[in-house]
């Protein structure tokens, strides 16, 4: 079948703005809204009796799975052990029988992620994977499959894969967390609102673009840039360097900001670009400290942060991207948002061939 570009000029600028609307439809799979509970038998597997998940993935995916690592050992007490595929499928981990084995794939086809889910299978755990493709190898070797329901996704940089698939890992985290008791009723119900409202604050993100396209006019000047955030804003910063390399072929670096002084805060002068994801969390004045020794250096900050984050920072920066203010849990799934339209506009003045980057393919169906 033929999926279009519609009157956008990029698969990935059309994908990054379907994202409210998939990310509803994904979402309304697991989570009753009217109701503000978890649907009834949105899995076969009872996460009471798991001791903990063996997650793996490859690229964006393991990012959305280490952003999920922190909601279900938060919200449901679950240890998540992940790792990239191609390291998990040589590792010989031990693994325990009442583990579950989670996968997370785009295509479901991933040569390395497709072989840890069949050595798992191998030492008898049982299989789930979150997938956007229904008919792939991936899902139909799956005991459980949790789709994201994405669409086709065109362009090689993953977008709103990526956000569909911390939508179901996020709701999986409130269905486990009800299933083990962690959670209440209550906490079950604000969490199913605050997940539901994902599309709206998304659409706002969208809103950014004008000023994602000018900060981007001066990202394309650079050569390096580094990413940092702290709790699930890590693993986006992660993402968002991944992104930013693989279409403008910026050397991009994402670090956990409490790693900063631990190495890379040797590469900052004034030539370097920071990137700082920084919600107004519980994490946000340990960042904010963390801006402060780069912008003693003469880095160069661009602020991702909210509407409380700016009003506590009076640090000078190079540019401030405001969002509205959100509950915590949905902070790294609207602030991919900006990422994205960051790496897109960037790619798009380096004159990329943004929906098919050099070197790279869709899906990685060889080892
Ligand atoms: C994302 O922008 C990448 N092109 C890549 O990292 C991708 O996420 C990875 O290859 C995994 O693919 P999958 O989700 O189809 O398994």
């Amino acid at each position: 079948f033929l999926v279009s570009k519609g009157n956008r000029r990029h698969f990935m600028e059309k994908e990054i703005h379907e994202q409210p609307e998939v990310i509803s439809h994904t979402l309304a799979n697991y989570l009753d809204f009217s109701k503000g509970t978890i649907r009834a038998n949105v899995t076969p597997i009872d996460f009471a009796k798991v001791d903990r998940i063996a997650a793996s993935a490859c690229g964006t995916a393991y990012y959305a799975g280490l952003i999920g690592k922190y909601w279900f050992e938060q919200i449901a007490r679950l240890p998540v052990d992940i790792d990239v595929a191609s390291e998990f499928r040589y590792r010989e981990m031990p693994l325990s029988k009442d583990s579950l084995a989670l996968f997370v794939s785009q295509s479901g086809e991933t040569a390395d992620t497709l072989a840890s889910l069949r050595y798992c299978k191998q030492q008898g755990l049982t299989i789930s994977s979150v997938v956007n493709v229904r008919e792939s190898t991936m899902a139909r070797e799956s005991d459980a499959i949790f789709p994201t329901l994405a669409g086709p996704e065109v362009g090689v940089a993953s977008t709103k894969a990526f956000t569909c698939q911390l939508s179901v890992l996020a709701s999986l985290a409130v269905v486990a967390g009800k299933m083990r008791g962690t959670i209440s009723d209550e906490d079950e119900r604000r969490l199913v609102h605050e997940l539901s409202e994902i599309p709206r604050y998304a659409t706002q993100a969208l809103k950014l673009e004008q000023q994602m396209e000018a900060i981007s006019r001066d990202l394309s000047q650079v050569k390096h840039a580094l990413y940092l955030g702290r709790g699930t804003s890590f693993p986006l910063a992660l993402e968002g360097a991944l992104k930013l390399k693989e279409i403008s072929y910026i050397h991009a670096e994402g670090y956990a900001a409490g790693e900063l002084k631990h190495g890379p805060i040797a590469l900052i002068d004034e030539s370097m670009p920071v990137i700082v994801i920084a919600p107004y969390d519980r994490w946000f004045e340990k960042t904010v400290s963390n801006m402060q020794e780069v912008a003693a250096r003469g880095g160069k900050i661009i602020l991702i942060t909210d509407e409380r984050g700016a009003a506590a920072s009076t640090l000078k920066t190079m540019h401030t991207v405001i969002l509205p203010d959100m509950p915590e849990i949905i902070t790294p799934i609207v602030y991919a948002v900006p990422i994205q339209m960051l790496a897109y506009y960037t790619a798009v003045f380096m004159g990329t061939d943004v929906d098919q980057p050099r070197n790279l393919a869709k899906s990685v169906t060889v080892e």
